[in-house]
């Protein structure tokens, strides 16, 4: 059973020191923070808000809190070890190099299923704005195309076609461009902003009680799980993202202060934002009159506000929130890639398309696979799973935080999270309990996603690998 914690080489401190592959060092802190809030600013606040005040009533205010500290213990650790580790393949690389194959195949199957999951999720939640912007402006669709089966529908079609359009984005060779990132981000954030204005002059503390009803640990029968900890953990969705800032360490001109100021910061304008959105929608109206909408913000604008702001709110999340995919989709086929190269997936899966630089079988197959799903599940089981498995790598950065730092303290890290021996066991203690608080089916899936998948690295995988070719020898392997 070696095999399972054979463990490739710690990339040297001479590439995590300089730039591999060329990269220019052309970012500074401000670009950082565009580029998190880019990738974090969704569904999860422009949708699941809903969702999880169904399950806190107006303790989602809390569950945004929650949620927020342990994504930014997450991110301090994803920081150190993204500065390290400047190599592609996030969480499942870091686990590859500090707790051997085994965990990292596991953190890798995780991330498959997250980013695919996340992408559809996304998709949902666009398709909610997109569908009430339509009514807005008197075109609306029928009912059976806007909603999954189990939701009285036929098919979430704008789902399925926005899945589509970004897809082919990706295989013809687009990458989002930092000023194009940044105007979608102003406009996000601008939509919101406009939101707390619109909302909060109506403002009823009324609305706010009673603030817990149904208490703080989750509780309830399965698929129906309440509390203010079932609400940390779909929300959760909300938070991450912010690993597109990690992976952008080859690129950052002074590492150690622009990329803890880059997750850091972009963290604390999510978790400001939220909380200020999330407070201004609770106080607007009762949190059961919101709660079901496909596009909560514009219906709480459409009754306390106008039917025009609505609309904009509505436009600004329909051309802001393809770029949250966009950045998923990059991801997604960028893991393929790596476990691919690394012997763990068919060598097939690293092709990469002369034309585009991007591989784009994979991309064309797994978008299939997203818009699929996408178009016959509900928003709010699809961000249970795809939170699942983002707990899954964020418990083993966790980890791979502590274990680092003790077994190699001298090694140099160009950024160091502070106060490591708290921040690690609150990452690590945070994302279980996050996971134990998520749908009881969402946790029986993501537990038969992963025996799935020990089978493929059994069956396959383990005799793939580059380390079974490489001349045996204990410990770190190259
Ligand atoms: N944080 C991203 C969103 O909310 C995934 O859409």
């Amino acid at each position: 059973m070696e095999f399972l914690t054979r463990r490739k080489a710690m990339p040297g401190s001479e590439t995590a020191a300089s730039s591999p592959g060329g990269l220019r060092r052309t970012l500074s802190w401000p670009h950082l923070v565009a580029l998190g809030v880019g990738a974090i600013v969704g569904t999860g606040i422009y949708t699941l808000i809903g969702v999880g005040a169904e399950r806190a009533g107006p303790a989602v205010i809390l569950a945004f809190v929650i949620a927020g500290v342990v994504c930014v213990c997450a991110a301090l650790a994803y920081a150190e070890l993204a500065a390290m580790i400047p190599v592609s393949g996030s969480a499942y690389t870091y686990s590859y190099v500090t707790l051997g194959e085994g965990a990292a195949w596991l953190v890798g199957w995780s991330l498959i299923l997250e980013y695919t999951v996340v992408c559809s999720a996304v998709a949902v939640g666009w398709a909610g704005y997109f569908a009430g912007m339509l009514e807005g402006l008197g075109w609306g669709l029928p009912a059976a195309l806007t909603l999954a089966p189990t939701q009285g529908g036929i098919v979430n079609l704008p789902a399925v076609i926005i899945v589509g359009v970004v897809a082919a984005m990706l295989i013809l060779g687009t990458r989002e461009s930092a000023q194009v990132n940044t105007v979608l981000v102003v406009v996000k954030i601008a939509a919101l902003i406009a939101f707390i204005a619109i909302a909060a002059p109506h403002f009823n503390p009324d609305n706010l009680q009673p603030f817990m009803p149904y208490g703080f640990a989750k509780s309830g029968t399965d698929g129906a799980e309440v509390g203010v900890m079932a609400a940390a953990a779909i929300i959760f969705f909300a938070f991450y993202g912010f690993d597109a800032v990690a992976t952008a360490a080859e690129e950052t001109r002074n590492p150690g202060r622009d990329l803890s100021i880059g997750i850091v910061g972009s963290m604390a304008v999510c978790i400001i934002l939220y909380i200020a959105v999330a407070g201004a929608a609770l106080g607007a109206m009762p949190f059961t009159e919101f709660m079901r909408s496909p596009e909560p913000l514009a219906h709480i604008v459409r009754t306390v506000g106008s039917d025009f702001w609505a609309t904009l709110i509505a436009g600004a999340a329909v051309v802001a929130l393809p770029t949250v995919i966009l950045a998923f989709m990059f991801g997604q086929s960028r893991i393929f890639l790596v476990m691919a190269r690394d012997g763990l997936l068919p060598r097939r899966l690293a092709r990469v398309s002369a034309r585009s630089g991007g591989p784009v079988r994979v991309t064309a197959g797994t978008a299939i696979l997203m818009a699929v799903i996408a178009g016959f599940f509900p928003l709010g089981e699809l961000a249970a799973l795809a939170n699942a498995g983002t707990l899954a790598a964020f418990t083993a950065v966790g980890i791979c935080l502590i274990v680092l730092r003790r077994r190699e303290p001298d090694r140099p890290r160009l950024f160091r999270a502070p106060a490591w021996w708290l921040v690690g066991p609150l990452a690590i203690g945070g994302c279980i309990y996050l996971f134990f608080s998520l749908p009881t089916a969402t946790q029986i899936n993501f537990v038969i996603w992963n025996m799935i998948g020990v089978v493929v690295y059994l069956l396959y995988s383990r005799r793939g690998s580059l380390l079974n070719h490489a001349k045996s020898s204990p410990g770190a392997m190259e």
